[in-house]
């Protein structure tokens, strides 16, 4: 079976699986990194959103063999320690989740919007397509706003 080597939250995994394993399934099932879910397994869904090279993307329709010797961060390599990234504090004090389970890809789609745009629109927020069967859009407009005002700050 080939090896991958790719970096994962800040450490260096190789992994041994088929090329064409879809990411999602090494992650969560091989490496244990459940942070990013499993909703369609198409690339509708968005649940497993994570990021590629600082991009957004989904795991579940990218292969292992597409990530070898690149960089992947999961909702678990957002923190910087026990300091929570300025997004998933904003998260919290507009006390986005009700269910949780979009919630990961949600974060991680928004910190990937605010990477490339620091002051998006509400256009522009909505233009993200992970899916929130709980309706916690507006919230989560609310508090990408948030931080972006905190990202700004900070910069
Ligand atoms: S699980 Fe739905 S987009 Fe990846
Ligand atoms: S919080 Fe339940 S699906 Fe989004």
């Amino acid at each position: 079976m080939p090896s991958f080597t790719f970096q994962l939250n800040g450490e260096e995994v190789t992994l041994d699986a088929p090329a064409d394993l879809p990411m999602l399934w090494a992650l969560r099932d091989m490496l244990g990194v459940t942070g990013p879910k499993y909703g369609c397994g198409v690339g509708v869904c968005r649940a497993c959103t994570s990021h590629l090279d600082g991009d957004a993307f989904q795991p579940c329709t990218t292969a292992v063999a597409d990530c070898a010797g690149r960089t992947i961060t999961t909702i678990e390599g957002l923190a910087d320690g026990d300091q929570l990234h300025p997004v998933q504090q904003a998260w919290i004090d507009e006390d986005v989740a009700q269910c949780g389970f979009c919630q990961p890809g949600q974060i991680m789609a928004a910190v990937a919007l605010l990477a490339a745009n620091p002051n998006p629109t509400d256009a522009d927020i909505d233009a993200i397509e992970n899916v929130c069967r709980c309706g916690t859009y507006v919230r989560i407009r609310k508090a990408i706003k948030l931080a972006s005002g905190a990202l700004g700050v900070r910069s």
